[in-house]
């Protein structure tokens, strides 16, 4: 598990997400994590020091002149042995205050004076985000170094909808556990192909699939936190692109395939992932198909390039990593694919149990043989792919 044994601060400031900072605190605990709270006096009006106290296991710290500690350097001390710090929930007027280097409290003289790395989890109304003066100081905390997660759109408490709401402890726990992640693709350009394509039969209708994305979108993400330059071609999806991540998005094989052929030449490695239409309709009509008096219509196909097979077939090709999603035999579909493919590396999993859900449990296809990875959520499968893609990388070089 990453996070065991890491060090973390936790600040809250004031905002009525603060409730989920509560959550967020016992999820980094049952991680393994040290979790020390710190709480703005505004953070305290919304949650009490006694409920930070009762789940982090700890004293709770909130006072710059806490005549309780030894020395009075509380501001320093408390973030010099830590390995990260998380503002959740960040409010507007922190994230002004961090931006512009303020220190008037304890939680913000320590930010000021820390040596680790921030995360910051910004909760606030929509139109406070909106805002110039915030936009400013996003975009300034960012040129400082300051990773920002969120904040994401919904309905909010003040009643109003639109972007402000905090993430949810899982998926801030998920930031976290992406700060820890070994940078074992530094340096390498990682290209991706993920959802499905869509075919057209007129300017309405289509043949696609129900692949969602997510998988494809995972490894976007878990390849960028360990480091590597990303580039993700997508078809539709309704996913937002990982941060750090060029989404390039197509509609059809032949624009995913053209797109893959632009990005591959400085690709150290291509993993495709996309649900990739083998058919695509012959004569797409120009206008809407309308009904008539046949009973019946036929649509003639005609085969899709395999843009996997192309690139691995290239003089040069990247480390190439192909997917199979299988209905039965998964073993048996898996090894034939891989050869018939000619990649050194395929993960399968069972169509049914995979598509469009937010876990898997892939298995991955080698020279060395089957290593199954679990089950886990996406990210998770995905980082331990990223892994395995790495090793195999690393022992290419050494022969
Ligand atoms: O056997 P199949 O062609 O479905 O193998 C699936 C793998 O091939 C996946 O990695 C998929 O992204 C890739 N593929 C492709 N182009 C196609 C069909 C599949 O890149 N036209």
């Amino acid at each position: 598990m990453t996070l065991k044994g890491k060090r973390i601060l936790l600040g809250l400031t004031g905002g009525i997400a603060a409730f989920k900072a509560a959550e967020l605190v016992r999820s980094l605990a049952k991680a393994g994590c040290d979790v020390r709270v710190v709480m703005s006096e505004a953070a305290c009006r919304f949650i009490t020091p006694v409920t930070m106290q009762a789940l982090s296991g700890q004293r709770v710290w909130t006072d710059l002149w806490d005549p309780g500690v030894p020395d009075n350097m509380a501001h320093i001390e408390l973030s010099r042995d830590r390995d990260l710090i998380v503002v959740a929930p960040a409010s507007a007027d922190f994230m002004a205050k961090v931006a512009r280097g303020l220190a008037d409290d304890l939680l913000s003289t320590l930010v000021l004076a820390r040596r680790c790395a921030l995360l910051l989890a910004p909760a606030m109304n929509v139109e406070m985000w909106n805002n110039p003066a915030t936009r400013r100081n996003v975009k300034r905390l960012r040129g400082d170094g300051v990773a920002i997660a969120g904040p994401a759109a919904g309905d909010q408490a003040c009643g109003e909808t639109g972007m402000g709401r905090m993430l949810e402890a899982r998926e801030i726990v998920a930031e976290v556990e992406a700060f820890f992640q070994p940078r074992l693709l530094a340096g390498r350009h990682v290209l991706i192909t993920a959802g499905p394509t869509v075919e057209p039969i007129d300017p309405v209708r289509a043949i696609t699939n129900a692949s969602s994305g997510k998988m494809g979108y995972a490894v976007a993400r878990a390849a960028n936190e360990a480091g590597a330059s990303v580039t993700l071609v997508s078809g539709p999806t309704a996913l937002e692109a990982p941060a750090g991540v060029r989404r390039i998005s197509v509609r059809t094989a032949r624009e995913m395939f053209d797109a893959v052929v632009k990005s591959v030449n400085d690709a150290d490695v291509f993993v495709s992932v996309a649900a990739v239409a083998d058919y695509r309709v012959v004569n797409p009509s120009a206008q809407k198909i309308k009904r008539g008096a046949r009973k019946a219509m036929t649509l003639e196909l005609t085969e899709n390039p395999d843009i996997l097979a192309h690139v691995a077939g290239l003089k040069k090709p990247p480390f190439c990593v192909g997917f199979a999603a299988e209905s039965e035999k998964l073993a048996a579909h898996a090894r034939q694919k891989r050869r018939r493919k000619g990649i050194p590396l395929l993960a399968a999993n069972l169509a049914q149990e995979a598509l469009g859900a937010d876990d898997n449990a892939l298995t991955l296809f080698d020279d060395a043989g089957e290593h199954s990875l679990g089950r886990s959520s996406k990210l998770e499968q995905a980082r331990k792919l990223v892994a395995h893609i790495a090793a195999m990388l690393a022992k290419k070089k050494k022969r």
